[in-house]
């Protein structure tokens, strides 16, 4: 009757196995058949309670027929597996000529980098070139041929970063508690006495300097760069850029300045801004002026709609902007070689800082988060 039992299940198994469409089918079916409650698995566990005589026979019927299924399961999962693997194969190919998904961004130009190009562009527009020079610049072009007296205070150690040349020794770094008895060591006979001539450029001014050696008047150039000094807050980073514009020729005023800067500051901060320049000093300019631009925020009034005051301007009407000036004769004089004969030809220059428009323009209250690499803050300006 049992044994009976073995073989019926045997065949049924068989023919299941045999013809099972896939491995989740193929699962089914080995718990079915040989599983914990199984029939063939029930049998085996009630052999000692089988009469003696028909114990052997059962056991080894059961226990043939277990084997059997077991082995026919992993050859048809086998079959099962590859076969499923050759439909994959055939199904899913990859075209490795497509670009990786998804596709990076492109990435945009840094508010600084685009801020110094629209500066750039509307000088151009008015027959300016673009020029540049060195951020390591010798003190002649950096102060002595732009008129600043041996003791003047940019001078200091404390202010500017001088670069020592190998195998000279420098003064010990200066703190700010010496300021003012600190004041550069100069070159002496016999010379053992570090003489400070290298140094990282405070200003794009010296490639004023360096434009005009390189080319005879009349000249129009605009030189944007970086420029650094000893400085680090809110405002003042160690490094920032500037954009400097030189023109000389014959004939030239200080309306000529007056008009260039209108135009320069209408493109850039709205074509109904004024301007105004208050005197000032500078070394290289006399006369020397600094430069406002009339508020874009509250239009000049220093008030904001709700009769509050104006916060971009401080509730001037005004913001500073840059120094100008006309080019004093005397750095003309450095240059006369060069063909600018101060008798003949005049012009001005201006300054500004780049860092200082783009938060100006861009409500941006802290200059030191240009340079921090943050994308999130840089992709704003995108
Ligand atoms: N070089 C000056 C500075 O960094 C700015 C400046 C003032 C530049 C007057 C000029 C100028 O060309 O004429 O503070």
């Amino acid at each position: 009757m049992t044994l009976e039992r073995i073989e019926k299940i045997e065949v049924d198994a068989t023919a299941a196995i045999e013809t099972a469409p896939g491995t989740a089918e193929l699962e089914e079916l080995r718990v079915r058949f040989l599983g914990r409650k199984a029939e063939l698995t029930t049998i085996l566990r009630g052999i000692a309670e089988l009469p003696e005589a028909e114990r052997a026979e059962v056991g080894a019927g059961a226990n043939r027929v277990r084997k059997e299924l077991e082995s026919l399961l992993a050859r048809r999962a086998a079959e099962l597996d590859a076969a499923e693997l050759e439909s994959q194969l055939s199904s899913d190919t990859i075209d490795v000529t497509l670009p990786g998904a998804p596709a990076r961004p492109a990435g945009h130009l840094h508010l600084i980098t685009r801020t110094t190009r629209q500066i750039e562009d509307v000088m151009a527009g008015l027959g300016y070139r673009v020029i540049e020079g060195p951020e390591i610049e010798h003190d002649y072009y950096n102060f002595t041929a732009l008129n600043h007296p041996p003791g003047h205070p940019a001078r200091m150690l404390q202010d500017t970063f001088y670069v020592v040349p190998p195998g000279s020794s420098a003064p010990a770094p200066s703190r700010k508690s010496d300021r003012d008895a600190q004041s550069l060591p100069r070159s002496e006979p016999g010379g053992s006495v570090w003489v400070p001539d290298l140094l990282l450029r405070t200003h794009t001014s010296p490639v004023q300097v360096r434009a005009m050696e390189a080319q005879p008047p009349p000249i129009f150039v605009i030189v944007p760069g970086k420029v650094y000094r000893r400085d680090s807050d809110a405002t003042h980073s160690p490094m920032f850029h500037q954009v400097e514009g030189l023109a000389i020729a014959e004939g030239i005023t200080l309306a000529d300045l007056q008009g260039t800067l209108e135009q320069m500051l209408r493109a850039l901060f709205g074509a109904e801004r004024q301007i105004r320049m208050r005197p000032h000093f500078f070394p290289f300019t006399e006369p020397s002026v600094e430069f406002d631009v009339s508020c874009f925020q509250c239009h000049g009034t220093g008030e904001l709609s709700g009769g509050e005051r104006c916060n971009l301007c401080k509730g001037q009407g005004w913001i500073e902007v840059g120094g100008a000036g006309m080019v004093d004769p005397n750095v003309l004089g450095f240059v006369e070689a060069s063909g600018y004969d101060p008798e003949r030809v005049q012009g001005f220059a201006f300054g500004m800082g780049v860092e200082r428009m783009a938060m100006l323009r861009h409500g941006v209250p802290d200059l030191r988060r240009f340079f921090d690499n943050d994308v999130r803050m840089l992709e704003q300006f995108s």
